[in-house]
């Protein structure tokens, strides 16, 4: 099913003054901001925030205007990067010039050669990780959910970010403080206007999370600033692009691609994979048909890289979830020109707001829309589907340069974890719903019991 797009020129964009119901906004803003989704249903909106109104934009042909042919036009810049330009710098998260540079070092690490080779790096990180899981299996003991899916891809992200070249008791600094940046972020994220004299909660945490990561990241910098030797890992990458003669790159511009990597890498996947298992106990047909999958083409062995071609399933399951749960859930733009989207003039210098978490679940667009189902992504189903129907990694030239690395991974995680357990979601008293930060986490915390597979031999 597809809407209609066709356009009247220089209509106006539909007004939700959300500056009126401030408390429903401050109480649930994604239940608000899906209200509004789905009020507009399509059409080119207006937030009214009071201090600033952006634009939402959410029908497929609109998102492809922003993101890939007027790119050009809509910058990453405004009040909403404030917070991320301030952690990130003039990295791989920043526009112009600054990110050119960094995406021309860095898009080689992510090409498929090399991520055929991070992927068997990737499996024998999380077939050690998962391993561990099976003490608390056999002891009955339930694990809470979020911190067990962050310790497997923390383990798996070292090993893309650093390869050998960190040791443990810095990788154990780094975690924690990754953690409280990403919790902490998410007032100045929701508010981006109020300017950094105002505190906001969060900014103490955010603030000493932030030395933890800089004082890991610089010492890091410092041992292989002139000696980075060889290896697949993004660290390496960036410190030989640093040595080369005449680059004018500096420890700090190693530092932020580091941060905005990390950043990048870590929370989005732990994110993810959290949102997993809620959806296959909604839906214990289909977590019996991925185990079933997993069982005939993994079975007793550990997971490598080759298995991955033959679990389709898997892989639906994947995409299915980052539909619903597409965890870079908003991101805006700024417009340099004026333009018109949808019939609605767009003046230089207004932004836009763009999130595949609304597109993803417009009526007009998927049928049933808030079910779990991974059979839209057959490929019978995907056929003829609107390129920006579907887009957790955003599009256009800052396509998330991370997407088959997130794909290897949680693959293979998936596969990993279902090869060995059979896991039990603990019911929750309240339905578990999206949390607004950097991302979208669960509003409270999950647990599972994994019950071991047992297997004649
Ligand atoms: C669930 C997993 C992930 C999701 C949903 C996700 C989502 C996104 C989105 C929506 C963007 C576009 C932002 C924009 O247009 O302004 C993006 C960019 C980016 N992502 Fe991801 N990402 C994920 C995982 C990863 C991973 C694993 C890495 C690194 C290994 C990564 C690295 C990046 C980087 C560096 C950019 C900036 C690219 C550029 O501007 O050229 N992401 N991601």
């Amino acid at each position: 099913m597809s809407v209609d797009a066709s356009t009247v020129p220089s209509r106006r964009a539909r007004n939700f003054p959300l500056y009126r119901t401030v408390s429903r906004f401050v109480r649930d803003p994604l239940r608000e901001l899906e209200r509004i989704g789905a009020a507009a249903d399509g059409e080119v909106a207006r937030l009214d925030l009071g201090a600033s109104r952006p634009y939402l934009v959410t029908h497929p042909d609109h998102v492809q205007q922003v993101l890939r042919r007027e790119s050009q036009n809509f910058v990453r810049d405004g009040t909403f990067w404030r917070p991320l330009h301030g952690l990130f710098g003039d990295s791989i998260m920043s526009e112009g010039a600054e990110w050119e540079l960094s995406k021309r070092v860095l898009q080689p690490v992510f090409s498929t050669r090399t991520i055929r080779s991070l992927s068997a790096h990737m499996a024998r990180a999380i077939n050690e990780a998962v391993a561990a899981l099976d003490e608390p299996a056999r002891a009955g003991r339930s694990i809470e959910v979020m911190p067990e899916m962050g310790r497997i891809v923390h383990d798996t992200v070292i090993k893309v970010l650093f390869g050998d070249k960190i040791r443990k008791a810095e990788a154990d600094r780094l975690i924690p403080a990754m953690e409280r940046l990403a919790t902490s972020i998410a007032f100045r994220f929701l508010l981006p206007f109020v300017p950094r004299s105002i505190p906001l909660p969060g900014d103490r945490a955010f603030g000493e999370g932030l030395t933890v990561m800089d004082e890991t990241l610089y010492e890091l910098v410092d041992r292989f600033r002139y000696d980075p030797g060889e290896g697949y890992d993004i660290f390496t990458a960036l410190c030989k692009a640093r040595m080369t003669e005449g680059s004018g790159l500096d420890d700090h511009w190693v530092r932020d691609n580091l941060l905005a990597m990390w950043a990048t890498s870590t929370e989005t996947t732990t994110v993810a994979l959290t949102w997993l298992w809620p959806m296959l106990d909604r839906r214990p047909d289909v977590a019996a048909r991925l185990a079933a999958e997993i069982e005939r083409v993994v079975g007793g062995d550990e997971v490598r890289p080759e298995h991955l071609r033959e679990l389709p399933y898997v892989r639906q399951v994947v995409q299915e979830l980052l539909r619903l749960y597409p965890v870079g859930w908003i991101f805006p733009r700024i417009a340099l020109n004026p333009t018109d989207i949808g019939g609605v003039r767009v003046k230089a210098g207004q932004t836009v707001l763009i999130s595949p978490f609304l597109t993803h679940r417009l009526a007009s667009v998927w049928e049933r829309p808030l079910e779990f189902d991974p059979e839209r992504f057959s490929a019978e189903r995907a056929r003829g589907r609107h390129r920006y129907a579907y887009f957790p990694f955003g599009g256009g030239p800052h396509q998330c340069i991370g997407r088959h690395v997130f794909n290897a991974e949680a693959e293979l995680i998936l596969a990993s974890i279902l090869s060995r357990f059979r896991p039990v979601l603990e019911p929750t008293d309240v339905p578990v719903r999206a949390r607004i930060g950097a991302t979208l986490r669960p509003n409270q915390p999950l647990h599972m019991t994994l019950t071991p597979v047992l297997r004649s031999r």
